[in-house]
Parts: C-alpha cells; structure tokens; sequence
C-alpha cells in the first residue's frame, strides 16, 4: 500500500476545513463499513503528474481510500491540462461520461482541477454544460482542496470562483505513485510566453522553491531509498531568477549531486536560450546526473523561432548542444517540434527536416500546432490547413525514426544499467530506463520494480533497446 510522503507530512497543519471533511469520512465510515473512496485522473506534463501526487496525498489525509475506479468512487478529481485541443477534449469527454456516475450516486463530489481550469472561458462551459462537476481547483490552489471540500459537503452548493494565488506552499501531503522514481517541483509557472503556449496564462508567472526545501525533499527521497529523481519546472534554468538566495540552476544542481547514495538525478524542461555551460560543466562532472538533455528546439527555422518568441536561433541552438556534445561524449539528447505552426512554409519545414539530420536527436516528441485561444500564434495570419500540417507531421516521424534507429544500432552488444519498471502491458516483458533514458526490455525474470539490472543489448528499434539480463 502507499505510503503518504513522511518527509512531507510533519509539517501538515491540521486545519478546521481537513477536520471537517474527516469527520465526513469518519461517519462514512461508520455508516457503509469502509472508508469513502478517492479516484484522481491525470491529463499532461510530468508537473500534473506531480501535482495529482499532492491531490492523492491530501485525499488520503482527509480520510479517503485511494482507488483505480471511478465507478466505486465517492470523491474523483480530473487533472487536467490544455497544452493542445486534443488534451482539453479528452478531459471533457472523460468528464462527461462521469454524469451517469453521478446518476447512480448522489454522494458523489466531481471536482476538475489543473490548466484547463485557469481559463474563463473552460470555467463557463464547465458550470453551463456540465452541470454534475461540483467544483474546480486551479493548480496554484491545490492546498484548498480540503477547503473546498469541505464547503461542498456542508453548503451543498456549487463552487466556481477560480481563484489562482500563485503562491508556494510546501508542507504539502504527497502520495508518490512509486516507491523509487519521484518527481520534484523546483519551480511553477512560465515567464516566457512562446506565442503559441498557452502555460503561461494557466500557471501564471515564474516562481522558485527555496533551495534548502529541495534539498531537503530530495536528500529524503534519497535516504528513503528513491532512485530516480526528476526536478521539474516548465524552464528549470530560470531556477532562483529574482530570488535573494542567489542559487541558480546549475548551483542547485551541483549541490543535490553532493549528496551521497545510488539515485540518478534527471530534469525537465530546458530553454536553449536559459541552457548555460555551467550546467553543462556540472552535468559533465556529476556523479549523479543522467547524460541526457531534453531541450525542446519547437523549429529549425530562424524565422518561425523568431514567430514563436523562443529568443534563440538555429545557431545558439548548436553551439549549446556541440558544447554538451563535447563534453558528454555519451549525452543523450531529445527534443520537442511543432509542425505547421501559422507561416510555417515547406521551406522552413525543410529547414526543420535539415536540423533533424544535422543535430541526430535520439527522440523527439513531435506535435501538430494547436491553437489556443487568447496566445498571439492563435491571432496570426497564415494559420496551416490540417492536410498540410498532417504530411509534415508525417514526414518528420518517418526521419525520425530512421535517425532514432540508427542512433539505436551502435548500442547492440553493449550493456546497459537499467532502472526495472516492471512489467509492460504491451509487450508482457520487463521494461525500464537507462541513464540515457532510453526505453529497455528484457525477459521477465522476476526482477522487481525499482531494482538496477545490467542488461545486454540483443536487438534494437528506433524506440527501444532489447536484450537478456545479466549478472
Ligand atoms: N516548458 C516546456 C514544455 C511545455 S509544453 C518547454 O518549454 O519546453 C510541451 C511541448 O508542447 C512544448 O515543448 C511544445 O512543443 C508543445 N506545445 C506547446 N504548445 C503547443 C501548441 N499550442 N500546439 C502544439 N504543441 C504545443
Ligand atoms: Fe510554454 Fe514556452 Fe513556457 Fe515552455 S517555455 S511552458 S513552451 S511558454
Ligand atoms: Fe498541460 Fe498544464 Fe502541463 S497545460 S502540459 S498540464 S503545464
């Protein structure tokens, strides 16, 4: 069973609206036998997963059961994220079929949480069309949770108000999803305003954790026997800017590595234009970093970088990565395109296709562009039909893999250390990660999740390595 976060908890006030919504589940539970149950879905980035990991977390504390169904549910929370149309209309439709849930019981609470939320026009539709959702939580409020709860099981009333207080709050309970892969937060919200993105509107403006709360988090995730530790922040080199302590990201970076234990550390995302050599430095001479860089590139074109408010070129994008290259022969390096951005011509998309051939990524995380209402790329002329930004689309995976596999074949014969994850659904093997973060299956052998293995690598695809466990 999960254990709510210790190191977190000894710091968790005890508030009036906690107390009220435990005497709900204590009486629950003296009613029906057995605790009243909380489901929590996630939609988005690894910041949503973290986040539902403190939704969970504060669930537990108030006297919930953690459950996988939300047919036995008496509280469900949807996380949900609005980074593209697809991601706001699958929550949507989630929510919807939540209705006949509702229908069933009656004690039912349905709140929504997370990016969607933040925006007006999202709360309006939520409280007009959807009229079983019985509150929303936006992601800088997640602490009110019991507040609002609290509020909705004695009022009765629907609760709408969308207040955001871009504050940090630690001492929050978090209810991790494993027991040796955790996710840490150093920082919330955006400054940068991409013209296409929509974060900064729903996490509001830049704010850093204090370096002496991380460290402590990740120094007790590490004694607590954490292995693989991911910092997260939308911009993670824009860690402690117009903060007094005067740590920045690769100082803070430089002082987790000092700590003594077998985790490797990992962090996501990057902005080239924020990328520093420092960084690259501590990277190069750490003991626990991960060789591997996610720094989203969004376009090999000058022009639409410039279009989409990125603040780099084509050539500070090299000379970053020759720099890693240099000095982390062995660097893992993955990224992130938008294809069809509006203006996008076939020659800036070839100008994409010939970075991709330059710069050999190792895996890209590639999107069709989405627009999103009220970011300025949403108000540009030159908006790309679907036809056209569908065969680009295509066309840049075809490279891709054919550039992921060939990355992929120098790897046959050599041994990796890998992270077991457990079983994969799909292909009923063991899977994990190596430090490269790069997806490795072997043959099921008992190996639990969370154990290091050495596996050899027998086969390779442009998405993953197989091969046999050795000892
Ligand atoms: N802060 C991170 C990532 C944020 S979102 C960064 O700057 O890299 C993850 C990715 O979603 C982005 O890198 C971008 O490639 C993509 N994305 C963001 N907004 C999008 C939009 N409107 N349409 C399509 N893809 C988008
Ligand atoms: Fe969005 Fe750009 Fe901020 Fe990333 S850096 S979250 S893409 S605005
Ligand atoms: Fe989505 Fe919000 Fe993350 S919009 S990608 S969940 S920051």
């Amino acid at each position: 069973m999960r254990e709510v976060d210790r190191f977190s908890l000894q710091n968790t006030k005890s508030t009036e609206a906690m107390d009220a919504v435990r005497a709900h589940c204590a009486a629950f539970r003296a009613e029906n036998g057995r605790l009243p149950r909380a489901f929590v879905l996630t939609f988005g980035c690894q910041q949503n997963v973290a986040d539902s990991e403190k939704l969970s977390g504060l669930a537990k504390e108030m006297g919930y059961e953690l459950t996988d169904d939300p047919a036995r549910a008496e509280l469900i929370l949807v996380n949900t994220c609005a980074i593209r149309e697809h991601a706001e209309k699958r929550a949507l439709s989630i929510v919807g079929q939540y209705k006949h849930l509702k229908e069933e019981n009656r004690e039912l609470v349905i709140g929504v949480c997370g990016c969607m939320v933040a925006q007006e026009h999202r709360r309006e539709q939520l409280k007009k069309s959807y009229p079983y959702v019985d509150f929303i939580l936006g992601t800088s409020v997640l602490h009110r949770l019991p507040e609002l709860l609290a509020r909705k099981l004695t009022e009765k009333r629907r609760i709408f108000n969308g207040d955001e207080e871009y504050a940090i709050v630690e001492d929050m309970p978090i209810l991790r999803n494993d027991s040796y892969r955790a996710w840490v937060s150093i920082m919330y919200g955006c400054n940068n305003f991409c013209s296409y993105c929509i974060v900064p509107y729903v996490r509001g403006r830049e704010r850093s954790r204090a370096p002496e709360d991380v460290i402590a988090e990740v120094k007790d995730l590490v004694e607590r026997g954490y292995k693989d530790i991911t910092l997260l922040g939308q911009n993670v080199n824009s860690y402690g800017k117009g903060e007094a302590h005067g740590v920045d990201f690769a100082e803070l970076l430089a002082r987790l590595d000092a700590i003594e234990g077998d985790f490797v550390l990992r962090f996501m995302t990057s902005h080239p234009k924020d990328a520093t050599r420092r960084l690259v430095d501590v990277m190069a001479a750490g003991r626990h970093i991960a060789h591997h860089f996610h720094l989203p590139l969004q376009s090999g074109s000058d022009r639409i970088l410039q279009r989409m408010n990125r603040h780099y070129d084509r050539a500070a994008y090299l000379s970053i990565l020759n720099y890693m290259r240099e000095k982390m022969p062995d660097i893992a390096v993955t990224s992130d395109i938008i294809v069809g951005f509006p203006g996008e011509t076939d020659a800036d998309f070839e100008d994409t296709l010939a970075m991709l051939r330059r710069v050999r990524f190792d895996m890209l995380y590639s999107f069709i562009y989405s627009p999103r209402k009220g970011t300025p790329a949403a108000e540009m002329l030159g908006q790309i039909p679907k036809e056209v930004s569908g065969a680009r689309f295509d066309r840049l995976l075809a490279l891709q893999e054919e550039i992921a596999l060939e990355k992929n074949q120098p790897l046959l014969g050599s041994v990796q250390r890998v992270l077991c994850d457990g079983i994969s659904k799909d292909a009923g093997m063991l899977s994990g990660r190596n430090g490269q973060n790069k997806i490795v299956f072997w043959e099921n052998d008992g190996t639990p999740a969370g154990e290091w293995v050495n596996v050899e690598i027998d086969r390779v695809a442009p998405f993953a390595l197989y091969g046999q466990k050795i000892n």
